[in-house]
């Protein structure tokens, strides 16, 4: 099954600066994704993005808002129609008019199955948090203490390990890397510092 979009375009940019609210988002979240864990790996994003924007970009409230919307909305479809991951949230959003870059952002989450590539910081952004995010959450979760204490050098040590959350891809994790210019230390900690109270 090819995740495969087919397009390079999305939204209409008459809609830039079409954002939704907060509390329409995690309404669409709760009634398309019943999987709380789920759930909370879009939350974790959308809190890593978030900060990410305001600190590292020195993004307005209107630009963070963006980037957060795109962390919470990114796996929107993925519980519901698998097979069509991506696919529907990016038409849903489209339907409801929302900022054009959001939906690109979405889009971009993982070029090698969408196949849309990430142009700007916030696309190239989402990929490198998204299995990042996942798979520190996993690091966490194994701990008696779970994110107190937490190092970046135990996470590096895990990510060696083929076995140990197996599903993420260290393939998808270096490619992301490789495009940005901040180290994987680096995202690892601001992921251990910015998700760590989302619940
Ligand atoms: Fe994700």
């Amino acid at each position: 099954m090819s995740h495969k979009l087919d397009r390079s375009s999305f939204g209409d940019p008459a809609n830039a600066g079409n954002l939704m609210t907060i509390e329409e988002a995690s309404a669409l979240l709760n009634e398309w994704v019943p999987n709380e864990k789920l759930r909370l790996h879009m939350k974790q994003v959308a809190a890593v993005m978030k900060a990410w924007a305001i600190e590292k970009e020195n993004a307005d409230e209107q630009t963070a808002l963006k980037w957060e919307l795109a962390g919470l909305l990114h796996d929107a479809d993925w519980e519901k129609y698998p097979d069509d991951h991506c696919r529907i949230i990016i038409e849903e959003l489209e339907k409801r008019n929302i900022d054009p870059d959001i939906i690109h952002c979405i889009a971009s989450h993982g070029p090698g199955y969408f196949g849309v590539e990430p142009n700007n910081n916030m696309d190239k952004m989402i990929y490198a948090f998204d299995e990042l995010s996942g798979f520190v959450h996993a690091a966490a979760l194994i701990r008696p203490t779970r994110y107190e204490g937490l190092e970046v050098k135990s996470v590096l040590k895990r990510l060696k390990s083929p076995a140990f959350a197996a599903q993420v891809s260290r393939e998808d994790i270096n490619d992301a890397i490789s495009r940005i210019n901040i180290s994987l230390e680096e995202i690892i900690q601001f992921i251990i510092d910015h998700q760590k109270d989302v619940n």
